[in-house]
């Protein structure tokens, strides 16, 4: 039986909730709110007793799908476990509850907290120091490229309009580059993932402000050719920007300062075990070496030695400005702090060295059985197409949907762009080999499904709560209203 919107269970004057007296002198909403923008009737929400909304949003929840229900290889995004330990400092009273306009004297700790994780993660990246105000990934590359375009600008050097992209690089890179002003210049991949140094050296030139690029990069393919890279675009006057959204192939391993990049942004939502995917708060550092660290965004975590004090620093005449109100989203700042240091230098190494181990192993067990895109040793993921099933009709697409039917969240599907039918699969470092055996066996089944029984595959998925939706459609005319 369709269970019932929670709007068709609305009862008039039933209540959930029963609000104290007021208690306070009340306040005339004319004041507030001008007459001709305020309600002409009540909002029309559901009335509906207490029990009926915890039953709504918990089997809401239970139509969803984390990292705490199952397997969730999805590649580019990290979607390791976050240990819990994380939410619990992070709701700590003397973290939870400060406010923004506190006196400094009163949030020494915060600032404490605030100043070491930039330390750590500079210690990380190879970089001199560092901002945690962007509150997502693409937000700390337009931070990071608006510091670029700062430095450009400080030294006269205003012909510097285009910035090199290959073609591997995530969409946000381009996107970054664009909305800074930058016309973009794309280069090719060679057909071994790597960048194409030959194109490079043709592509730099007096107008080149920079390079965007991710190594290891979005094909999981680490360029070994990265200070060749590094050394072009410095003599041509251009910056190195490193996408670091997901860090968790070589923490400990190698540090992309000293591949020779100049800013690095890390997704802390990611490789810092902090939750995302459901569109809740991320959070991001931008490092930069020394000779940028006047750009950075103001004001910036300091620690007074004489005074023995942190102090936030608005005296900052070149900085970029702020990216964001306030100090960043501080709450996902402390469940990162609280990774780092339960891990420490040795565990954060053995974590990408777990990650890496595990992408090999999943790889190693997939070969057999679907085309490999790179075939070589592969970092924290790798990219499988169904070429070699190509006599069967099936897609990438169907192989994702009949997962489901599987338990398992599908990998990325058709990216990156340059892969035709790309899956790119990242198991992360903290799956179970017992996990990453039976993933491969459900991949292994489909196709087997499909050389034997194809129109369960593009059926499917045929166990979940809705079948195959317009995808499109969904997304872009979303129906979100209820009408009665
Ligand atoms: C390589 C890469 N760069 C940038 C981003 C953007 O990060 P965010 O989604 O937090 O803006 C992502 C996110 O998926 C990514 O994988």
């Amino acid at each position: 039986m369709q269970e019932k919107l929670i709007f068709e269970k609305s009862v008039p004057g039933r209540r959930a909730v029963v609000f104290p007296e007021l208690d306070v002198p009340a306040v005339d909403l004319d004041s507030l709110i001008p007459k001709e923008m305020q309600r002409k009737e009540p909002a029309k929400l559901p009335e509906v007793s207490e029990n009926e909304v915890v039953r709504h949003f918990t089997r809401l929840s239970q139509m969803n799908f984390g990292v705490d229900t199952g397997f969730y290889p999805l590649g580019s995004c990290t979607m390791k476990y976050n240990p819990k330990i994380n939410e619990e400092t992070s709701r700590l009273p003397g973290f939870s509850q400060l406010h923004p306009y506190q006196p400094e004297s009163t949030v020494q700790g915060a600032l404490q907290l605030m100043y070491e994780t930039v330390a750590d993660l500079s210690e990380i990246a190879g970089m001199n120091f560092g901002t945690l105000q962007a509150a997502a990934g693409a937000h700390g590359e337009l931070t990071g490229m608006m510091i670029i375009r700062a430095y450009h600008q400080s030294r006269g050097d205003v012909k510097r309009t285009k910035v090199i992209v290959p073609d591997s690089a995530h969409g946000t890179n381009p996107a970054t580059a664009a909305l800074c002003g930058f016309k973009i210049v794309e280069i090719k991949s060679m057909p071994n993932g790597e960048v194409d140094v030959e194109a490079l050296r043709k592509a730099v030139d007096d107008e080149t402000a920079g390079l965007m690029l991710t190594n290891p990069n979005t094909v999981g393919v680490f360029d070994p050719n990265i200070q060749e890279i590094a050394r072009i675009v410095h003599d041509a006057g251009g910056l190195l920007y490193y996408d670091g959204a997901n860090m968790n192939a070589i923490m400990g391993y190698a540090r992309p300062g000293d591949m020779g990049f100049d800013v690095i942004h890390f997704n802390l939502h990611k490789t810092f075990s902090t939750p995302h995917g459901g569109g809740g708060p991320g959070a991001c550092y931008v490092g930069v070496k020394d000779f940028l660290v006047p750009f950075l965004p103001k004001p910036v975590v300091q620690f007074d030695k004489d005074q023995n004090r942190y102090y936030f620093d608005y005296d900052r005449p070149q900085s970029i400005g702020r990216v964001k109100a306030f100090y960043g989203n501080f709450g996902v700042v402390v469940k990162t702090y609280t990774y780092l240091r339960a891990l420490g230098g040795a565990g954060l190494k053995q974590a990408s060295g777990n990650a890496v181990l595990n992408a090999n192993y999943l790889l190693s067990l997939l070969k057999p059985h679907y085309h490999v895109a790179f075939d070589r040793t592969c970092m924290h993921e790798f990219i499988i197409t169904p070429k070699n099933l190509k006599d069967t009709g099936i897609r990438t697409l169907d192989i994702a949907k009949r997962l489901l039917d599987y338990g398992y969240h599908p990998p990325t599907v058709y990216f990156p762009l340059i892969v035709d039918e790309a899956m790119m699969i990242e198991p992360t470092e903290t799956e179970t080999k017992e996990t990453l055996d039976s993933f491969a066996e459900a991949l292994i089944n489909i196709a087997k499904e499909a050389r034997e029984n194809p129109e369960l595959v593009t059926g499917a998925p045929r166990n979940t709560i809705v079948g195959r939706l317009d995808e499109v459609r969904a997304a872009r005319q979303p129906n979100l209203r209820y009408t009665e």
